[in-house]
């Protein structure tokens, strides 16, 4: 701050302001993201930590983009979002899942997923209302239900041989009267897990004859591996009758700082939905959403998605399994779990901060996907990254 403006006596004012504050989010703090990624930075080592591709998009999605700018696309659009993009993007839910959505009423452009996940909550979440989060969880849900002032209830997945797995019991036996959402996420970050027909079916059974809406967060729609399909909720009527369906053009089309979503959803929770967004962002920008609703038209980058990354996930996993990391199942996005117990009896965070500073590899623990302190040894990598990189990262983890 320039010193010549200060309002005399405003020191104090801020000291008695910051006093007095009280926070509406107590427990965040820096998020281990970012502490990661700065001491990846600081250590030069390789950042397989936040989830973010090192490689660039098709350059014919920026042409897309700048093509809409350059011909005075620059102005506010409408309020949900450019109707091309709309009609876009239901127009591909419906060829892939088979639900028919109007663009008109029921598609909302979002500046990226994570402020449809905000908007999905804030719309529908009274104070008091509980919200059942499946943990590990991505780190924004529960500050979300909190900022709504409802009552995240944490139920947590289960950890076999044969991964991660939905205790579809204890998320019955957690629903109570005021239970307003079911929060689910597939592929899921950041086990790799996915939903199965089997875990569709039990969320089913606990919400039929009730009030529960699902938000459904399917950011890594198009990156599930092993021929296995999508289990998108928009495959079911019944669920997608009381959904909000999240996703993300950063995650499909390697544009992470595009920051540029949308959210499915009945035109009744629309209307809702629509109701915050206008006070909220209001919309999202023009270029991109002309640009994105061109490059749509051509289904080919996301129908390829999987295989490409499938491709990623092979190289890297064929590389660690000649290291000591046990490796978990990864069947869908673009993270991949490791358990080090055979290497090490670290905390979580620790191992993090050992493996980015000594063997020069940043990694996520997976216990700040939880709420409380939860100890699996296990962390994650992140392979959305060129091939030299993944082989970098390779070399020095094999010294361990
Ligand atoms: C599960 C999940 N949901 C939402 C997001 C946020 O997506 P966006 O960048 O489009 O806001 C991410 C990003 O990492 C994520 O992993």
């Amino acid at each position: 701050m320039n010193r010549d403006l200060r309002i005399p006596g405003g020191d104090v004012a801020a000291d008695r302001a910051a006093e007095q504050l009280q926070s509406k989010l107590p427990k965040v703090g820096t998020t281990i993201f970012t502490v990661m990624s700065t001491l990846a930075s600081e250590k030069s080592a390789v950042n397989l930590g936040q989830g973010f591709p090192d490689f660039d998009c098709d350059p014919l999605l920026v042409d897309a983009v700048s093509d809409a700018m350059k011909s005075g696309l620059n102005q506010y659009p409408p309020m949900a979002g450019v109707p091309a993009l709309r009609q876009a993007i239901a127009a591909k839910i419906e060829k892939l899942y088979g639900y028919s959505y109007d663009p008109a009423t029921d598609i909302t452009v979002t500046a990226g997923a994570t402020q449809g996940l905000l908007t999905a909550i804030m719309c529908t979440v009274h104070a008091g209302d509980e919200v059942i989060v499946i943990e590990p969880a991505y780190d924004s849900y529960v500050p979300a239900i909190e900022l709504a002032g409802g009552k995240p209830v944490l139920v947590q997945m289960t950890l076999g041989a044969d991964g991660y797995a939905i205790p579809w019991d204890r998320i019955a036996a957690a629903v109570s009267p005021r239970t307003r959402m079911i929060m689910v996420n597939s592929p899921h970050n950041p086990t790799g897990s996915v939903l199965t027909p089997a875990d569709i079916d039990a969320l089913k059974d606990i919400v039929r004859g009730t009030g529960i809406l699902i938000l459904s967060d399917e950011v890594y729609e198009h990156m599930v591996f092993d021929g296995v399909r999508h289990e998108s909720i928009c495959r079911h009527p019944e669920l997608a009758a009381r959904a909000f369906v999240v996703s993300s053009f950063g995650k499909t089309y390697h544009v992470t700082g595009w920051k540029i979503g949308y959210v499915a959803a009945p035109p009744a929770l629309s209307a809702e939905f629509r109701k915050v967004h206008q006070y909220n962002v209001f919309t999202v920008n023009t270029p991109v959403q002309h640009g994105i609703a061109q490059y749509m038209q051509n289904p080919a980058p996301y129908l390829e998605l999987p295989a490409f990354y499938q491709h990623k996930r092979d190289l890297f996993r064929d590389g660690l399994k000649q290291t000591r990391f046990k490796l978990l199942p990864a069947d869908g996005t673009y993270f991949l779990c490791v358990d080090y117990s055979a290497i090490s009896s670290l905390s979580e965070a620790d191992f993090a901060i050992w493996l980015t500073s000594e063997i020069g590899v940043a990694a996520i623990p997976v216990s700040a996907f939880y709420q409380s302190p939860r100890e699996s040894g296990i962390v994650r990598f992140c392979f959305a990254k060129q091939n030299q990189t993944l082989q970098q990262a390779l070399q020095r983890l094999a010294k361990i």
